[in-house]
């Protein structure tokens, strides 16, 4: 029978061997070199009541009274295109929701998932985060991937390229991942 002596230093090592691996990996990491980057462009057309074959947003709870648009969540189907052009083919989609959450400035928070089927790629990327919309460049986090994304992690940066009213708005999507699983 083992007794708890005998293991100990077996669990040192362990411990050792993974504080070295998670030590290193962390070192490795360069903000400027992403082991893949995707620019794609995120256009948001707000139902209006009656654009039902243009829209692919919906809000689906009112704002409060707390102003900035505060307790206000909207859920989407976006098309991301590969230039900023709305009518562009869609080489993915971007399904997920956004609230706002402040009540003295424009800010939002986002979760969705792109998802790809195309020659290019097929699989998802999971997004989620903080949107302070009046900073210029805003980043998200991408918390994981399948497919051609399989396991992977990095971030998002947003920008505004343009806001028509409350119907339209189309964002920048700077994809950089720093985990790569594949070989794609
Ligand atoms: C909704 O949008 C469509 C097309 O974008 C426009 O024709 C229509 O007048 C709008 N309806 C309202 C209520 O604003
Ligand atoms: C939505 O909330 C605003 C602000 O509280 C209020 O003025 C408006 O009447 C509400 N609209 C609906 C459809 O409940
Ligand atoms: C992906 O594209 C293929 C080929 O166009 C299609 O058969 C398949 O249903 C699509 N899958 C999804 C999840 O949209
Ligand atoms: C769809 O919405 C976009 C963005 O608001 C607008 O530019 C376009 O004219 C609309 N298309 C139609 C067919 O209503």
């Amino acid at each position: 029978m083992m007794n708890s002596l005998t293991q100990k230093p077996y669990l040192i090592i362990f411990f050792l061997l993974i504080s070295i691996s998670s030590y290193t990996r962390a070192k490795t990491l360069k903000q400027n070199q992403p082991c893949k980057q995707i620019i794609l462009y995120y256009h948001d057309i707000l139902f209006n009541g009656t654009d039902l074959a243009n829209a692919t947003s919906a809000q689906i709870t009112n704002e409060t009274a707390l102003s900035h648009h505060f307790g206000m969540m909207v859920v989407f189907d976006d098309p991301m295109t590969k230039d900023g052009r709305l009518l562009s083919p869609p080489v993915a989609r971007a399904q997920g929701f956004y609230f706002y959450d402040r009540k003295n400035t424009y800010n939002a928070w986002f979760a969705y998932t792109l998802i790809f089927n195309s020659t290019d790629y097929k699989g998802t990327l999971n997004i989620m985060g903080a949107d302070p919309l009046p900073e210029k460049t805003r980043d998200l986090s991408v918390v994981g991937g399948t497919g051609d994304f399989f396991m992977t992690r990095g971030i998002a940066t947003f920008t505004t390229e343009e806001v028509q009213g409350d119907y339209y708005f189309r964002l920048k999507m700077d994809i950089k991942l720093y985990e790569c699983y594949n070989h794609k």
